[in-house]
């Protein structure tokens, strides 16, 4: 695996000059470094070590682990994931995200010995041609500027029985969100920003994937209501964070009320995950 960001350090992620052009074409979408969510992402979105279970053993199921040497976690955010497939694969793995903020995040964690980061974004990889063998991306893709190129892009860096892993949101599910009845401000924003499952499968279809797999994930993100405010108390949501502080407070207090007024029961939500070959 080629990896620019080394340097010879373990650790050390820099600046690509080609991801801050592209990084400048990526017009009005949101850029993590100007919000607040990189200080909170982890205590906002880890869910746990039976989560991250969860997800190695649903990765698990759709490439063979044997033919795993290098994985590309595109669009990785703090590493939220970056550890458990590095170590679940016994691999190489290569972070690459535009936020040098959400990646300092990364960097301050505990890091399996092959992880490593680098600064880019999905438009423009900063990565040899046949040098990954999976790219997961996580929550990212309604973040993409240009899917196409990106889809062009995985296909690039991807060897030949590799596996793109997509895990997303799609508007098809943005009803099922378990904070939207409490945010009722933050379904038109899902709709404007969420792209739907068909349109992102198509993206890759579009630049010759195969679809090897379509199903949804019913993951666990909270022990019962009143700790899932505690966690969206703390913006690290996209789409939450962009909600005027009036509709983001009421929608606490809303789901606070119920919090305390309905027998406990974990909060559950549904992630779609497509899995496509070359
Ligand atoms: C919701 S976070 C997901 C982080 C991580 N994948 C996870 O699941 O925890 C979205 C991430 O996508 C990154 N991102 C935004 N635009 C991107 C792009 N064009 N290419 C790659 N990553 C991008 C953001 O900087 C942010 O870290």
């Amino acid at each position: 695996m080629y990896i620019p960001s080394v340097g010879g350090k373990k650790f050390a992620f820099k600046k690509i000059p080609g991801a801050n052009i592209a990084r400048g074409a990526r017009g009005s979408r949101m850029d993590y470094d100007q919000t607040k969510i990189p200080e909170m992402y982890a205590r906002g979105r880890d869910h746990g070590p039976v989560f991250l279970e969860q997800w190695m053993n649903v990765v698990a199921g759709h490439v063979d682990p044997a033919g795993v040497h290098d994985i590309l976690d595109l669009g990785c955010g703090t590493g939220r994931f970056s550890n458990a497939l590095a170590s679940r694969f016994s691999s190489n793995l290569v972070g690459i995200d535009p936020s040098t903020k959400m990646l300092q995040q990364a960097l301050n964690s505990p890091s399996y010995s092959r992880v490593f980061y680098a600064n880019g974004v999905a438009e423009a990889l900063p990565l040899a041609s046949n040098s990954v063998d999976v790219v997961f991306i996580s929550m990212v893709f309604h973040h993409f500027t240009d899917p196409p190129t990106v889809a062009e892009e995985c296909k690039r860096v991807l060897r030949s029985n590799g596996r793109v892993f997509l895990r997303t949101a799609s508007r098809e599910k943005t009803s099922m969100y378990p904070y939207v009845p409490f945010f009722p401000a933050s379904w038109r924003l899902l709709e404007q920003r969420v792209p739907s499952l068909t349109f992102q499968r198509g993206v890759f279809e579009d630049a010759g994937f195969r679809t090897l797999a379509c199903e949804v994930v019913t993951q666990e993100i909270a022990p019962d209501y009143s700790a899932y405010a505690d966690k969206l108390a703390l913006k690290a949501d996209s789409i939450l964070a962009s909600l005027d502080d009036k509709d983001f407070q009421a929608g606490l207090h809303a789901l606070r009320f119920a919090a305390a007024t309905m027998p406990p029961r974990a909060v559950t939500e549904p992630i779609d995950v497509l899995v496509f070959g070359k």
